[in-house]
């Protein structure tokens, strides 16, 4: 692999010319500025500032609960360690629905007060104007369809979506409509595989799967799911890298063990 720091630096275009070229986008989750370092100095292409933060950070149940000012503090946390992947960023729920000015002014205060690239916002047709709005001020929309976390109180359960026609008829019209008012991609979470690959064969912009199989033209997972930090979600697509909860348990453990046992510090640990 070449060395991250040489690559070119990653762009709304890259993105669209990595389409192209059948070049698969690899997305990852970060909320804070330590992880945001290491993912660095990998060949990442785009890093989400997710609003999972609000499960995975601060234990949520939802991700409803989180505020546009604590994404800001992620986010901007986040950017201060990423020089060369695009740094997007989730708008929280209820930052942009249903009124178009409260939408811009939201993604504004993002791109301002954190300096990332972009910003992801859920919904389809019923979000239109708000990320027309948004684009107006020139700031780059990443779309989000099928299961879309923010409305989990209307689906009821986190289960795939769009298997039904009507829904999945619904989610190709409403790819379109992103399309046509210019995001400049579009993740689409927890939806058929071949309803996937349909829409990513249907549009010119790039799709980015959670879920969604591998007809897409890139993958995004939750870092700490996939590190195997959190323990309590396993859904059939995620792939865990790594079993991190057992080895933090297990680094604890034996610190604890030591310093109870006077074997921590050692003559070379002092002063
Ligand atoms: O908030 C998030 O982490 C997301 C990804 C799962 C796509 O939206």
């Amino acid at each position: 692999m070449s060395d991250p720091q040489t690559l070119k630096k990653v762009t709304t275009h890259v993105l669209n010319e990595m389409k192209y070229r059948g070049e698969k986008i690899a997305m990852i989750t970060a909320y804070d500025y330590s992880i945001a370092r290491i993912i660095n100095n990998t060949s990442i292409d785009v890093v989400l500032v997710g609003d999972s933060a609000s499960n995975v950070m601060a234990g949520n149940e939802s991700t409803l609960p989180i505020t546009l000012d604590q994404m800001i503090y992620h986010a901007s946390s986040v950017v201060r360690g990423i020089k060369r992947a695009l740094v997007v960023v989730d708008m929280p729920f209820g930052t942009y629905q249903g009124n178009s000015l409260e939408a811009l002014s939201s993604a504004i205060r993002i791109m301002k007060e954190t300096r990332a690239h972009g910003v992801k916002l859920e919904g389809g047709v019923e979000v239109k104007e708000s990320i027309e709005r948004i684009l107006t001020a020139g700031i780059p929309v990443m779309g989000h369809l099928g299961l879309t976390p923010q409305s989990i109180h209307k689906f009821g359960t986190y289960v795939v979506r769009a298997k039904e026609e009507e829904e999945a008829e619904k989610l190709i019209s409403d790819a379109h409509v992103l399309e046509e008012i210019g995001c400049f991609a579009i993740v689409l979470e927890k939806i058929p595989a071949d309803l996937a690959e349909k829409v990513t064969k249907e549009i010119k912009i790039p799709t980015i799967g959670i879920g969604a199989g591998g007809g897409v033209d890139g993958q995004v997972l939750v870092l700490h799911d996939m590190l195997g930090i959190t323990q309590d979600f396993s859904p059939r697509f995620l792939r865990r890298y790594h079993n991190l909860f057992e080895e933090i348990k297990g680094a604890v453990s034996t610190y604890i063990n030591d310093v109870k046992n006077c074997d921590f510090p050692n003559d070379k640990e002092q002063y």
